[in-house]
């Protein structure tokens, strides 16, 4: 199986709103690695759209989101803010008539995604969670492996996802809804869910900082013949690596698991074989998803539909409510 080329998709013309660190990888992916461009960008940071712009060289810039969503150009939006203010920019898209890649998390809570996938499915536009792993070559190539039967029945999958970010600032705040699980568990999250599904069961034991935030959270999924360990940390950074483990052989992904990168495939016979699905940047595939989404006249992802996200912030819910995460604005 090939991934689909990219630069292959349609061209759309693309808003980002929220000038962040990740919005740069994004448009370095637009810009380089899709036939899309970049039209516009909004940030509510007085002059860090301009600078944005400035650096990318492609977009209008816009000190507001409105103006990004109100623009004739813009066919899609990138909603790339901090995770307690997803669902307001995408909902702000949604209403004018745009189509809506989200960042992950895709939202706090299920509460929220719930609303943003009724108006958008009210709506009639396009919609997708920009959980890009799901996309990525190595990915694609991995769940062709497992449907072929190359390690038979999965009896277990591990995932880390630990990263050293006590430096900044936002994951420290439970205002911004910061903390290790929204930003970097839901990679292994959404990853056990890929492979496995829904769990049957969850168990989850987490440890709070003073702010209030989670630095550091374990997770037990199980399913009925199989169960996935999982674990994530922003005090450091870890293996951050996966392995599926079944009754044939196993799947082991290099550091970084969810990145472009390598896994190899060790079957019981000793025999193995590698695949090397390294490429530039990664975010492309996720937005040539939306691009061919948008020109086939869907409304969302066939890889990754709107009630798999569902399934994935409901999982992320249990996993809260028992570790007891609250962001303020849930008390
Ligand atoms: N896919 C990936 O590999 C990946 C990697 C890192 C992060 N992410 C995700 O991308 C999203 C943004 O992360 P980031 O690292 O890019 O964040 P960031 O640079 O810290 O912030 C992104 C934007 O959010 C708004 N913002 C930040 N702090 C704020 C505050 N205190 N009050 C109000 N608004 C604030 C700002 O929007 P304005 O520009 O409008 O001021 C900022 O430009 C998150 O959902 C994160 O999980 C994804």
């Amino acid at each position: 199986m090939t991934t689909p080329d990219p630069k292959s998709a349609p061209a759309i013309r693309w808003g980002i709103l929220g000038a962040g660190g990740i919005a740069h990888k994004m448009a370095d992916a637009i810009i380089h690695h899709t036939a899309s461009e970049l039209v516009a960008v909004g940030s509510r940071t007085p002059g860090k759209a301009e600078a944005f712009v400035a650096d990318a060289g492609e977009g209008t810039a816009y000190t507001s989101y409105e103006d990004v969503v109100n623009d004739p150009n813009v066919d899609a939006v990138y909603v790339a803010t901090t995770h307690n203010d997803h669902h307001e920019p995408a909902l702000l898209a949604i209403e004018a008539g745009k189509h809506v890649l989200v960042e992950k998390a895709f939202t706090q809570n299920t509460a929220q995604a719930e609303t943003v996938i009724a108006a958008a499915r009210a709506k009639g536009v396009y919609l997708q969670e920009a959980m890009w792993t799901r996309f990525l070559p190595h990915v694609v190539e991995l769940r062709a492996a497992i449907e072929r039967g190359e390690i038979g029945d999965i009896v277990s999958l591990q995932a880390d996802h630990s990263q050293a970010l006590t430096h900044v600032e936002r994951m420290f705040r439970p205002e911004l809804a910061g903390g290790a699980l929204l930003d970097l568990g839901v990679y292994p999250v959404a990853f056990a869910h890929d492979i496995l599904g829904v769990p049957d069961a969850i168990t989850a034991v987490g440890r709070l900082r003073d702010t209030g935030v989670d630095g550091q959270v374990s997770m037990v999924f199980e399913y009925p013949t199989s169960q996935a360990t999982l674990h994530t940390t922003m005090e450091v950074r870890g293996p951050n690596t996966a392995v599926i483990t079944g009754t044939e052989g196993r799947i082991e992904i290099a550091d970084t698991f969810y990145a472009p990168t390598t896994f190899t495939v060790t079957r019981q016979d000793g025999t193995s074989w590698t695949y090397d699905g390294r490429v530039e940047n990664g975010f492309q595939y996720e937005a040539a998803e939306v691009a061919r989404g948008i020109a086939e006249g869907r409304s969302e992802s066939a890889i990754l539909p709107l009630d798999q996200t569902l399934e994935i912030m409901r999982i992320m819910d249990e996993v809260r409510a028992q570790i007891g995460l609250v962001y303020p604005n849930e008390r």
